[in-house]
């Protein structure tokens, strides 16, 4: 029928605004990521793209809301890390990652820095770990959520440091981020797209960059190896989604555009701003994605079970 709605072929797709959800609150890095790629994407497909943030519990409110829209190609998910980590933390999911979506294209791979609120008294990480082992119960740690990436670099430092601290979730690190700059919150973990210019505008105190490089916009912040903590590695990898069933030439469409934001100048030039890069055009495919998914899932089921936290 070359319609609209489920089995359309992607002929005339698009023919109406598509709908990118955002599992995270606007101005966290999941949004600001979404909203660097959405004009160029928008330009190459030929149709207006809505953002539309729709938090909750780590990212799984909105990833669970994608899963069950229209397969038609007219509602997108961007998401993270927590797409691999969310089976192992949520007991009732309500949607399996490799099942229920077709995979777009990966898009961008984030470091995370640790900041603090700029008079939290450690100076070091070294001091961080000693400073949070001798206040456990007082010192706060804030987060987006079980399963948000700042969740899980917190669960990594935790371990590393052999402490458990009181977290304070957020709906996003947007918001979390306005806290820790008020000083509200103690500390965090948080990708370069959302804490690079409240470190370069001296807003908070970094240690440190989970990186095994240094972060070029980020020259003065020393790695987690360097600082002391090498086991503190991660970087956060996104992904673009679509509903399962959606019609493979309607996402091979949306992993051409995907190709074009991410070879777009500007978008280059604003990621190296924030300390990240594209990814490279062969993995803003289905197929490359679908393989880091699957490895990812195994990756964090493993590294969750090994730090004690069981799914609830
Ligand atoms: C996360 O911690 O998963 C993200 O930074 C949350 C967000 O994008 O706000």
């Amino acid at each position: 029928n070359g319609g609209g709605g489920t089995g359309g072929d992607a002929g005339n797709y698009p023919d109406q605004n598509i709908t990118f959800v955002v599992p995270f609150s606007a101005g966290g890095p999941t949004d600001t990521v979404t909203r660097m790629i959405a004009e160029p994407m928008a330009a190459k497909l030929g149709a207006k793209i809505v953002v539309q943030n729709v938090e909750g519990a780590g990212g799984t409110v909105g990833a669970g809301e994608v899963a069950r829209a229209e397969a038609d190609g007219y509602t997108v998910l961007m998401h993270h890390i927590g797409m691999s980590t969310a089976p192992a933390l949520y007991k009732n999911l309500g949607y399996k990652p490799l099942e229920d979506f077709e995979m777009v294209g990966l898009v961008t791979e984030v470091p995370m820095t640790i900041v603090a609120r700029k008079d939290f008294p450690p100076a070091t990480l070294q001091d961080l770990v000693t400073h949070v082992k001798a206040n456990a119960n007082k010192v706060t740690l804030a987060n987006a959520g079980i399963g948000a990436a700042s969740h899980l670099c917190g669960l990594l430092f935790q371990s590393a440091a052999g402490v458990k601290l009181q977290e304070v979730p957020y709906e996003g690190t947007g918001p979390a981020l306005t806290d820790l700059v008020g000083g509200q919150v103690d500390f965090m973990c948080d990708q370069t797209t959302n804490t690079s210019g409240q470190i370069s505008g001296g807003k908070v105190k970094a240690y440190a960059v989970t990186t095994p490089e240094r972060v070029k916009s980020l020259p003065d912040l020393p790695t987690t190896a360097e600082a002391g903590l090498p086991q503190l590695q991660v970087s956060v990898w996104h992904g673009l989604y679509a509903p399962k069933g959606t019609p493979q030439d309607v996402v091979q469409k949306l992993s051409e555009a995907l190709k074009a934001a991410l070879a777009d100048q500007a978008v280059i030039d604003q990621m190296a701003k924030l300390g990240t890069a594209p990814v490279p055009a062969e993995d803003a495919t289905p197929q490359a994605h679908r393989t880091k998914l699957e490895e990812q899932l195994g990756t964090w089921a493993k590294i969750i079970a090994d730090a004690g936290v069981e799914a609830s």
